[in-house]
């Protein structure tokens, strides 16, 4: 598969086969990650990657967090507001997700239950939590941005499935009971790793994208 296969072909899946992946892949996968450009090198992404009995405990002890306190804890402040065109991008991408799960606009429950899966990480067998020292701010944020670009377009070439989830961001005390991630670091977000279950409704959902002269000017 090449890059821009790989570009095209992957997307948010939200549903996955209870099938844990090899550890060689696993290995391979962030292996191969760990070519992600950086910041004078900094290299400043942190990683916890759970397997078996630990993404149990790990999902479950974020599922308690948000059921104890939906609002979440997040130490990344979420965008206040969207106005446009960025309030429309999130309205259709919003629609296309509760479409493909049959899910009404106006049927809060089953939306709050669509939102909640996210902290049982969809079901995905490995979770990667991704911190970094806050002292780089935006720059080694942008790294860390890099390295989850890094990742999702390799797991696409070894075919695994993945779901970048800044909600898994939103209880860094539910993530620390389980793993030994550093008070010092800030947890930008987690992503779920698996194969995808095709029978989930959800993974039926197709995002678009703006096209090309709304994002980018050839001067
Ligand atoms: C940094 C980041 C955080 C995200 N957080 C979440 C999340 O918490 N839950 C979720 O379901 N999707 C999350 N997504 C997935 C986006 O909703 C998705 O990438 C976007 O709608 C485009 O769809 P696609 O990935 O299928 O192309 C996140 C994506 C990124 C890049």
């Amino acid at each position: 598969m090449d890059v821009q296969q790989a570009l095209v072909e992957r997307r948010s899946v939200r549903g996955f086969l209870a099938k844990p992946v090899p550890v060689d892949t696993l290995h391979a996968l962030f292996e191969a990650a760990q070519r992600t450009p950086s910041w004078c090198n900094i290299q400043p992404w942190r990683v916890w990657v759970t397997s078996g009995e630990t993404t149990q405990r790990l999902t479950g002890a974020m599922l308690a967090a948000c059921d104890a306190n939906p609002k979440g804890e997040s130490q990344i402040p979420f965008p206040p507001s969207y106005p446009e065109p960025y309030g429309t991008h999130r309205r259709e991408c919003g629609k296309a997700l509760f479409s493909a799960m049959g899910i009404a606009r106006e049927d809060i429950e089953a939306r709050k239950a669509a939102f909640r899966a996210n902290y049982r990480a969809f079901g995905a067998p490995h979770v990667a939590m991704i911190a970094y020292d806050p002292h780089f701010g935006v720059y080694g944020a942008l790294d860390v941005g890099c390295y989850l670009q890094s990742l999702m377009l390799t797991a696409q070439e070894l075919g695994l499935a993945t779901c970048p989830q800044a909600a898994l961001a939103s209880y860094p005390a539910a993530a620390r009971s389980v793993l030994p991630i550093p008070e010092s670091l800030t947890i930008l977000c987690g992503i779920a790793i698996g194969y995808e279950d095709p029978k989930v409704a959800a993974n039926a959902c197709r995002t678009t994208r703006a096209p090309l002269s709304d994002n980018v000017q050839f001067v």
